[in-house]
């Protein structure tokens, strides 16, 4: 009997320790570099408190480069890979991605100080993660802890940037893409609330004020007041202007992007087309009338998008440069 016992104890150990090895390969986790670079977390917020000061819109950038990074091969900083002679990467993609360089010049700074503090050990990919946290806590969004472990990819391929939705998808087309990268619904209500700061440019949304579904005439959705707005801002074929998403509160992480969509407000196709179901309308009115709801399962929805696709251990590789694959 007592073999027996310690059989059974050896194989419960075994699948204890099997278990464990299997997650160290599979799963990021908070705190990660608290022994091997303890000041990692840190250093990414001083650089990026720099960055606020010389462009106080930055933020919203670093928050949409961790969603673009994610959706495109997983969490593994692909996004930051400059094209070479033989391949056009991500960030050039066209239609052009509308990145401002500072963003990468910021990733660039951020990374320099890491190298510099802890060889080869904090990864583009983490740094993007807690980049995009610390923006939407600058904001006045929710703080919450971010699983790190990431390793960084070795492959960027502009073509693959088919991933990520385009502000004309409807309802059914998001839901589609959003559950093809393992978030819900709900996630996608909720995540689409990080159009509460930042800009677009006119292209993302003049098919509303012009021509919708080829008609020659404007969104018959779109508020009459808002569209007069947007026209005067945004005339045919301008490509350059950019108009804050939220015009109520443009660097306030807040609920009033679910008021603006509640009244027919929205700035894309896209996000107005949360109202276009009885359960994400339900939703969307929620998260109108209670901000403190709505920051707390964004945060929660940040760190499942955060763990799309990462690569950990030997899966990947932590780059010196963000721009430059290596191979090591
Ligand atoms: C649901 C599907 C989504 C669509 C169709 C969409 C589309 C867009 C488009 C077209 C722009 C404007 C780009 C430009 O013209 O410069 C934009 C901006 C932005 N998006 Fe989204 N997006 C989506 C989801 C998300 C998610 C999940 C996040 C983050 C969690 C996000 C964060 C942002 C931010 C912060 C900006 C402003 C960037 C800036 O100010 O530079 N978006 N989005
Ligand atoms: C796209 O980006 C490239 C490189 O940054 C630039 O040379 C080109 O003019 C851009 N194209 C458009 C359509 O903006
Ligand atoms: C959404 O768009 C797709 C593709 O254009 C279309 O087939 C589908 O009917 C649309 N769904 C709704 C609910 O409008
Ligand atoms: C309006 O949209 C339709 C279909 O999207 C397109 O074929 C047509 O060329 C557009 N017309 C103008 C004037 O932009």
């Amino acid at each position: 009997m007592a073999l027996g016992r310690g059989g059974s104890m050896w194989l419960s150990l075994a699948v204890v320790l099997c278990m464990s090895l299997a997650g160290s390969a599979s799963e990021i986790k908070v705190g990660f570099y608290s022994d091997s670079c303890p000041k990692a977390e840190d250093i990414v917020k001083e650089e990026l408190d720099k960055a606020f000061k010389a462009n106080a819109g930055i933020g919203a950038d670093f928050l949409r480069l961790h969603f673009h990074d994610c959706f495109v091969r997983g969490c593994e900083a692909s996004i930051l890979v400059d094209s070479t002679k033989g391949n056009i990467a991500e960030k050039d993609a066209p239609p052009n991605e509308t990145f401002e360089d500072e963003v990468f010049d910021g990733i660039d700074s951020i990374k320099k100080r890491l190298e510099a503090a802890c060889k080869r050990t904090v990864s583009c990919a983490d740094i993007i993660a807690f980049a995009a946290r610390d923006s939407i806590v600058h904001y006045g969004g929710k703080y919450y802890s971010v699983p790190s472990g990431r390793k960084d990819g070795r492959k960027s391929i502009a073509k693959e940037t088919v991933d990520l939705p385009p502000p004309t998808f409807n309802l059914t087309q998001l839901t589609t893409l959003f559950y093809s990268k393992g978030l819900n619904r709900d996630d996608l209500v909720t995540l689409s609330g990080a159009h509460t700061i930042g800009v677009a440019h006119c292209p993302a949304f003049a098919d509303r004020l012009y021509n919708y579904s080829g008609t020659l005439k404007g969104d018959p959705s779109l508020d009459s007041g808002y569209a007069k707005k947007l026209k005067r801002e945004c005339p045919p074929g301008n490509t350059v202007t950019e108009v804050d998403m939220d015009p109520q509160s443009p660097l306030t992480f807040d609920s009033s992007f679910y008021k603006a969509v509640t009244t027919h407000r929205g700035l894309f196709t896209s996000d107005q087309s949360l109202m276009s179901t009885d359960e994400t309308s339900n939703k969307v009115s929620q998260y109108a009338k209670n901000p403190n709801l709505f920051k707390k399962k964004f945060a929660a929805s940040m760190v499942k998008m955060g763990k799309i696709g990462v690569l950990t251990g030997k899966q990947g590789t932590v780059r010196a440069n963000c721009r430059v694959i290596n191979y090591s």
